[in-house]
């Protein structure tokens, strides 16, 4: 069975990167955005490209209920070896001028950590000796 990694944020930009190339790596895929035709079409691709599986999950991270889908799909995954936590935005603007409630994503995104380690495996890897997550700080 493939390793799978779970890449939030990867319907464009460095998450769809990421998609890319660990798929190049022989990694199945779990990928997660709102934009659902774009995942979809993303997931075509690589697995025509790569011969691997990639299925998606469209949903809104800032939410509760987008959060408890990408839950639900992490619950059920048979061997998850890799998060990568990349879901979020920029602002180009001094910290101070940002509205707090344009914040709501980057928190979620943290929180996000935080909720995938109730259903994530990181036990499950410090027994097997391998698996990991990488998170993308805002900018
Ligand atoms: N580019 C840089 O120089 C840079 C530097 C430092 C950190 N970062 C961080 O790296 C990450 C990716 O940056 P990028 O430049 O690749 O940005 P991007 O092209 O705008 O990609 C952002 C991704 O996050 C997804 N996303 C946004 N809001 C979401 C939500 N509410 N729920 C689920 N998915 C959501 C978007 O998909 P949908 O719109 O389909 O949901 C998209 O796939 C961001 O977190 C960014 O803050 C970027």
């Amino acid at each position: 069975m493939r390793p799978q990694a779970l890449i939030t944020g990867a319907s464009s930009g460095i998450g769809e990167e990421f998609a890319r190339e660990l798929a190049g790596r022989g990694n199945d895929l779990i990928l997660v955005a709102r934009r659902k035709d774009r995942l979809e079409e993303l997931a075509r691709r690589l697995e025509r490209e790569y011969g691997i599986t990639a299925d998606i999950v469209a949903a809104d991270l800032a939410t509760e209920d987008g959060l408890a889908s990408a839950e639900r799909r992490i619950a059920c995954a048979g061997n998850l070896a890799l998060l990568v936590n990349n879901a979020g935005f920029g602002t180009r603007c001094l910290f101070f001028g940002v509205e707090v409630d344009g914040q709501d994503l980057c928190i979620a995104r943290m929180m996000w950590s935080q909720c995938g380690s109730r259903t994530w495996r990181f036990k499950e890897w410090s027994q097997r000796g391998n698996g990991g997550s990488s998170t993308f700080p805002p900018w």
